[in-house]
């Protein structure tokens, strides 16, 4: 049976298939996972709504996974700030929209790399396909040549 609350948009719980984590994590090593709950934690160190990620400082290698709906604008212009001011790099999943105002504001102006995922994902070991298509969000002053090699292979990766 499908599981209906997965496709609805008050799901905040897209958790990443770990195919596509452990690919990003084998090029990235990341340190953190900047938004997850005790069981979808995919780094050793975590932040979950009880500690607030916002409470910390982003200055490690981090992936971000935020939850989904209208809340999301907040955590891309966090990651953005928190990794020019630290100089880290931090990974993000999100929808594709790019007609959306976060896009044209931030994502186009300072991203380092825009990865539209090739097809679509299927989220928390789901067997359904998710209904919107995926981007992978890199803010980062540099990039190595195996990450933009990885970004390429999931989709069309566009390195600024
Ligand atoms: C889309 S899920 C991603 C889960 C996991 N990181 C993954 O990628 O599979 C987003 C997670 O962020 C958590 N979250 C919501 N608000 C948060 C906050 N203020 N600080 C840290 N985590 C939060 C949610 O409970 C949810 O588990």
């Amino acid at each position: 049976m499908i599981n209906k609350s997965l496709f609805t948009s008050d799901n905040q719980k897209w958790e990443t298939p770990i195919e596509l984590f452990d690919k990003l994590n084998e090029v990235f090593d990341f340190k953190y996972d900047l938004a997850a709950e005790d069981i979808t934690a995919k780094c050793k160190n975590y932040y979950t709504p009880e500690d607030d990620a916002f409470n910390y400082t982003w200055d490690q290698t981090s992936y971000l996974n935020p939850p989904y709906g209208r809340e999301q604008i907040k955590w891309i212009e966090r990651a953005y700030e928190q990794s020019k001011k630290n100089g880290n790099t931090i990974v993000c999943l999100i929808p594709a929209r790019p007609d959306t105002k976060i896009w044209h504001n931030v994502i186009f102006n300072y991203a380092k790399s825009i990865c539209f995922i090739k097809g679509r994902l299927k989220f928390g070991g789901s067997k359904d396909s998710a209904p919107f298509p995926s981007a992978l969000i890199i803010f980062s002053n540099n990039l190595t040549d195996k990450q933009i090699e990885l970004l390429g292979s999931l989709g069309k990766n566009f390195v600024m």
